[in-house]
């Protein structure tokens, strides 16, 4: 069955540095590297490599960046819902690509005026799963989920970038996918331990009806089921980079929810893609097939 996705669409710009600049510096950097990127196209560009039905809902300005990200992601087997704005930027993340780790600056453009045409609703199957994150504005990402939930397909809120104001939607998100930070920000504190972890997760599940995962880099995914918590590992590979690890999870669980697979196998199978993903430069790069994972399952 299908996998919709809402979201965003950036032109990730990504340099390589040794360091941060500080204020009042000039750093000359190492180089620079042009991704398709945004954590809408990338769900929609991961669920698309494993499921032949994946539309992209989103929005991007008029530019030739606009233009090179349609290129592009019309070389996948997507479907594009994708308007375009004549008065805007498309959006841009600045990556700054560390030796450690990625600090980003993402820029909306474009994306902050993505609405969702509710007549596209009537193409929507129960058994479809409806995916979106927060690069949008909140008003869209209801919308969606209320029309999503309405004609049963199953939802499912990735809450990145966090804003609070995002958990007055659980009442239309069966499933929400934090990362730790993310999930320390939903419960409003910092936890020290794994136990401490569960635990949350455990009170968290108790008191709402939506699904918990919490996606935890090197250490996997893990989840709530039967008033307990399951932790499946991510593998152990070498790291290139860690852009669009989460998104490729989140495309690949919408996927194989829509294979209609058992929640926990659908988390097996994004937590292994997700390892996978991160062994190319760039958010999209890297994001496996359905054989890639299975060989490794
Ligand atoms: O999740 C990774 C994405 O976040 C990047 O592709 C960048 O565009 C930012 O939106
Ligand atoms: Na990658």
């Amino acid at each position: 069955m299908s996998v919709i996705v809402l979201g965003s669409l950036n032109m990730d710009i990504v340099m390589k540095t040794n360091q941060l600049p500080i204020i009042g510096q000039t750093l000359l950097g190492e180089d620079v590297d042009y991704f398709i990127g945004g954590k809408g196209a990338n769900q929609a560009v991961a669920a698309s490599r494993v499921n032949d039905a994946t539309t992209l809902i989103g929005t991007v300005g008029n530019d030739a960046f606009a233009d090179k990200i349609l290129t592009t992601l019309n070389q996948e087997s997507l479907t594009l819902q994708v308007t375009k704005e004549n008065n805007h930027a498309t959006g841009i993340a600045a990556i700054f690509k560390l030796p450690q780790d990625n600090a980003i600056v993402v820029l909306p453009g474009a994306n902050a005026t993505c609405t969702i045409d509710e007549t596209l609703v009537q193409q929507w199957q129960a058994t479809d799963t409806f995916l979106t994150q927060l690069e949008i504005p909140l008003a869209t990402v209801a919308t969606g989920l209320k029309l999503a939930k309405q004609s049963g397909l199953t939802t499912i809120l990735n809450p990145a970038p966090f804003h609070v104001d995002c958990l007055e939607l659980l009442p239309d998100i069966d499933i929400i996918t934090p990362n730790e930070t993310e999930f320390a920000q939903m419960i409003g504190k910092e936890f020290t331990s794994d136990e401490a972890l569960e635990a949350a997760m455990l009170a968290w599940s108790k008191q709402h009806a939506t699904r918990l995962l919490v996606t935890r880099g090197k250490q996997g995914t893990s989840f709530v089921e039967n008033n307990s918590v399951t932790t499946i590992p991510a593998l152990a590979v070498t790291v290139v980079d860690t852009t669009g690890a989460g998104d490729t999870f989140n495309g690949l669980l919408a996927a194989e929810l829509a294979e209609q697979k058992s929640f926990a196998d659908a988390v097996r199978f994004a937590t292994i893609g997700a390892s996978l993903s991160v062994q190319q430069l760039g958010a999209q790069s890297g994001m496996p097939t359905r054989e890639a994972i299975h060989s490794y399952m």
